[in-house]
């Protein structure tokens, strides 16, 4: 059957075995040395993960897909856009998880890296996962024009502006009371660049024109927030079993969040409001958006 076909549940199942094949050939195999280090590296990445952000890469390239392009470099190229993202996603939970950071001894379900190696096997996995993603991009069998733009969004999304600064900032805010600004500051940075980074690199390595760009743009910045609202919620209200990580690690940690700033009403408000925005900004790609209208369904009503 056409994966165009499937029901979005089956879809998105199908995405996330196949993201989890092409991560698995991507890896460096456990047989080539230094060894313990490969071996960390396919630890924290395979085997677990909702691969919310691969899903994303591919839902955008099919929104975007133009008809002229080969298909089958198209296809490779999305897979190593997906592959990228999931891997420098895997490096921030390694460093994250870090006793320097949240402290934290389970991640999906297992021992965190460095309790199951140790600190420095885990600073050094994370480190070797990040130029990986690059190198992965390099390779995707596109324009060299669109290569470098992709480049350019993962480092920029990834880095002091993005991802790593919203962490810096959220290490800096233990104990404070944040204004509902710079709390949306912190979150879009720590949790909304790399999920709007994955939308944007579906469009880009689709070739989307700008019109479809601004509306991918739009529907990211909605849910890359979405996402960590999310994640304030769950810490509060699931249970460690269903969240493979320690549930209440939040209030534990003195950490600002939605719910410790906002409130669980007016959090899951806000949420509404995100969701309701995901599905506006939308609206211009008509049928062709339906998967990314799936993963926002699915991002707002996840359980874990
Ligand atoms: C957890 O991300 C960390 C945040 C950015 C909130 P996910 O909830 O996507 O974690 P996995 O990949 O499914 O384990
Ligand atoms: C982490 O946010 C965001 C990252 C960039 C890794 P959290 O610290 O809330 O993520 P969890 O709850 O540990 O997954
Ligand atoms: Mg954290
Ligand atoms: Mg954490
Ligand atoms: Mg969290």
């Amino acid at each position: 059957m056409s994966r165009n076909t499937l029901d979005f549940p089956a879809w998105l199942t199908d995405r996330v075995q196949h993201t989890e094949s092409v991560l698995d050939q991507l890896l460096p195999a456990v047989a080539e040395e230094p060894a313990s280090l490969h071996e960390a590296m396919r630890y924290a990445v395979l085997g677990g993960g909702k691969r919310v952000r691969a899903a994303l890469v591919y839902a955008a390239g099919e929104a975007a897909l133009q008809t002229s392009a080969p298909a089958s470099a198209q296809a490779i190229a999305l897979d190593h856009a997906a592959a990228a993202v999931e891997l420098i996603h895997a490096y921030s939970l390694v460093h994250d998880d870090l006793p320097c950071m949240d402290d934290d001894t389970l991640r999906r379900g297992r021992p965190t890296v460095h309790v199951r190696f140790n600190e420095a096997t885990a600073m050094l996995a994370g480190d070797a996962l990040q130029p990986l993603a690059f190198e992965l991009l390099g390779l995707m069998p596109i324009a060299p024009a669109l290569i470098v733009q992709a480049i350019e969004l993962l480092a920029r999304s990834a880095g002091s502006l993005g991802m790593v600064g919203g962490q810096a900032i959220d290490c800096e805010s233990v104990g404070m009371a944040l204004t509902a600004e710079q709390l949306q500051q912190m979150h879009s940075m720590k949790t909304g660049a790399m999920l709007e980074a994955s939308v944007l690199l579906g469009g880009i390595v689709a070739g989307a024109g700008s019109s479809v760009r601004e509306g991918l743009e739009r529907y990211a910045s909605a849910i890359g927030l979405a996402f960590q609202v999310v994640d304030d919620i769950l810490d509060v209200t699931a249970d460690t079993a269903t969240l493979g990580k320690t549930a209440g690690k939040d209030a534990a940690g003195n950490k600002p969040t939605y719910v410790s700033i906002l409130g669980l009403d007016a959090s899951r408000e806000l949420l509404q409001s995100l969701h309701a925005q995901a599905h506006e900004a939308l609206l211009p790609l008509g049928p062709a958006g339906a998967r990314l209208a799936g993963i926002a369904d699915y991002i707002v009503g996840r359980d874990r």
